[in-house]
């Protein structure tokens, strides 16, 4: 069921440092389902931005000999030049050191104050400094934080508390009453676990003395506001809170607080009681989603392995990232980055599938049907295969959609690049390149123009995702609206016939890793042996030969002879250069077995890594693949 509103908010970034992968992260994520939502027709607020206060801005400032606010305008750029880049459509973004906020936090504190919520007292306990936090005596362990296991530092001072204590029973019966409102579930039972224990009133203030850059107390000059108790309350402040009532019952509660699995509890308990307390209603889900980690390390800064998302985006492009982000995270679990399975998820899902796909598609339409999209002919047409394709669509389409309610984007796009490969198969099924030799034309436009029509909706799917990569692939398809239409996304005849459409360059042009040592071999089929006298046995016995199913074929830019290859051998999926260019079609050798020379020294051809040599017979200008006499498992040795 479509949602009336969707308002959706992403953690405000400390300005301390520069964004990195974990802040591209999480904006990507709201980003993807803002535009999901407004794809839909549903009205959508999607807000960032920046926590600017608090001990850890006016460390990084003293380090780098600035102020506090200096510090944070060189640095709130920083993230939003990468939101920019990253081609984030937030419709606002909030920075705490604005007046529209400050007003809203110091009216909330008066508030709170006067009706008894926030008290004075003296407080005499422990605190964190990198943490930010009080503690009791009775929760430090081993004496040091219970948090970040730091020493703690012995404090005595006056501050001002918020009663949370005693919305400790209601927060429970809430969480119980409203599953919906920590997800996943794993971490409700989190911070239900954590109010076992019994709560404290929280401490919202700083003496000046100690920390000066934070928002003044409306009711006392000499402290400023503890930095959560600040930063929790953008959420509100950044939609009209107690300034524009109208904005603010447009879109509160939120759908959705996007969160890293740190900051749990402050969302989870500390936010809902303020809220309570407020009289305000608690939003409708606060979703916490893992940690990306450096192949299996923590992130950070000391190891020096933190991905920074800026060379990412220039390596190899702005929705590549966004996609890899979202497909390879399961939401709630942690995820490795490495740029290895960064380059193998881009070759397989979005170079070979789907960038080959449109390449073929256009390819053959230009060959075979003058560059338009041709009629597919009546209903009466509409074979088993096509209608397989087409149910395999509508389940994509349903997938992508369930995904985005039940937040598991990674198993949507599982389902979009799935169909995409029935696409390629129903391609190698249908062979438009032998559909194309016989005098009756129909059953050729009606497979081409099947697998366009699927292809445009996987396209669409993508899109929320990979917006640019999508447009220009919807562009390609000869389509003139800017964005989908959700209405006609999955109703079939969308692609009018007759609407010309050329060839483009590769969509995703596939990354090839140089080996680090580049043997020249050439790539042509085997030369005559110029062979004096007979081998044995043994000598023959050096050559592994062995079958393999072509299951990539494509030209290499620039060069006339060479191929592409990728061939199953058994489980192993290896990538050959072949010169056959001038003998066959790369669609005509999708499927085929062919036999591979498997022990051949690797070599780099024109920029292509070649694992292997493929066997052919060649006289005068004709050249045969050598092919084994009917089915076989790929992997079989030949001897
Ligand atoms: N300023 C607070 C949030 C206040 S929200 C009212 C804050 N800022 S932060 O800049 O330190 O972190 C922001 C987010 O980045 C958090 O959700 C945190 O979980 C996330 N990440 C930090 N490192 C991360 C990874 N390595 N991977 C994924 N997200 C991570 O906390």
């Amino acid at each position: 069921m479509k949602p009336s509103k969707f308002y959706i908010t992403t953690p405000i970034y400390y300005v301390n440092d520069k964004p990195h992968i974990g802040h591209a992260y999480t904006t990507i994520l709201a980003d993807v389902l803002a535009r999901y939502h407004r794809l839909l027709g549903v009205p959508t607020h999607f807000l960032t931005g920046t926590d600017e206060h608090g001990q850890k801005v006016q460390k990084a400032a003293a380090a780098a000999g600035i102020t506090p606010q200096e510090q944070a305008d060189r640095t709130v750029v920083r993230f939003q030049e990468l939101w920019k880049k990253l081609d984030i459509t937030h419709d606002d973004f909030i920075r705490t050191t604005e007046e529209r906020h400050k007003v809203v936090v110091q009216k909330s504190l008066q508030d709170l104050l006067d009706r008894g919520e926030i008290y004075r007292a003296e407080y005499d306990g422990w605190y964190c400094v990198p943490c930010e936090r009080f503690f009791m005596e009775k929760d430090l362990v081993d004496g040091n934080c219970p948090e970040c296991h730091r020493p703690v530092e012995k404090i005595k001072e006056a501050n001002y508390f918020f009663r949370m204590s005693k919305y400790q029973d209601w927060l429970v019966q809430y969480i119980k009453d409203h599953p919906a409102f920590i997800q996943p579930d794993y971490r409700r039972n989190e911070t239900l676990g954590f109010l076992r224990k019994p709560l404290n009133d929280l401490c919202i203030s700083r003496p000046k003395s100690r920390l000066s850059w934070g928002i003044e107390l409306p009711f006392d000059r000499d402290y400023v506001t503890y930095v959560w108790f600040d930063a929790l309350v953008n959420y509100i402040s950044g939609v009209g809170y107690l300034s524009d009532e109208k904005k603010f019952t447009r879109w509160w509660p939120a759908s959705y607080h996007l969160i890293g699995k740190d900051i749990l509890t402050t969302h989870t308990v500390y936010w809902p009681t303020m809220l309570k307390a407020l009289n305000v209603p608690l939003p409708e889900t606060v979703f916490a989603h893992g940690w990306w980690l450096s192949g299996d390390n923590k992130m950070s800064k000391s190891l020096g392995n933190v991905v920074n998302p800026m060379d990412m985006i220039d390596r190899y492009g702005v929705d590549p990232f966004r996609y890899f982000l979202i497909a390879e995270m399961t939401l709630g679990q942690d995820a490795s980055f490495t740029e290895d399975a960064f380059i193998r998820r881009y070759n397989s899902d979005l170079a070979n599938d789907l960038g080959n796909l449109l390449s073929r598609v256009l390819n053959m339409t230009v060959r075979y049907c003058g560059g338009a999209w041709p009629d597919p002919g009546p209903e009466s047409l509409v074979g088993a295969e096509e209608k397989e394709m087409w149910s395999i669509i509508q389940g994509a389409v349903v997938s992508m959609e369930n995904s985005v309610t039940e937040m598991k984007l990674n198993s949507g796009l599982e389902q979009v690049i799935a169909a995409v490969r029935s696409i390629n198969r129903y391609l190698e099924l249908k062979q438009p390149w032998t559909l194309a030799k016989q005098p009756d034309r129909t059953p050729l436009h009606r497979v081409l123009y099947t697998a366009a029509e699927a292809l445009r909706v996987c396209g669409e799917l993508l899109y929320p995702v990979m917006p640019e990569k999508m447009t220009a692939l919807r562009k390609a398809l000869g389509m003139t609206t800017n964005q989908p239409d959700p209405e006609r996304l999955a109703a079939w005849g969308v692609l009018k016939v007759g609407v010309e459409i050329k060839e483009v360059g590769a969509l995703f042009p596939r990354i090839v890793v140089e080996a680090p040592k580049a043997v020249s071999a050439a790539p042509e089929a085997p030369k005559e042996q110029a062979a004096e006298g007979l081998i044995t046995y043994d000598d023959f016995s050096k050559t592994q030969l062995r079958t393999a199913k072509v299951m990539v074929a494509e030209k290499i830019p620039g060069a006339i002879k060479l191929l592409r290859l990728e061939v199953l051998m058994g489980e192993e999926r290896r990538q050959l250069v072949a010169g056959i260019a001038l003998h066959y079609e790369p669609e005509q050798l999708i499927g085929k077995t062919v036999v591979v020379v498997a022990n051949m020294k690797p070599a780099v051809i024109r920029g292509v890594e070649s694992h292997g040599m493929l066997l052919a017979a060649s006289r005068g200008e004709k050249m045969r693949l050598v092919t084994v006499d009917g089915e076989l498992v790929s992997g079989a040795v030949v001897k």
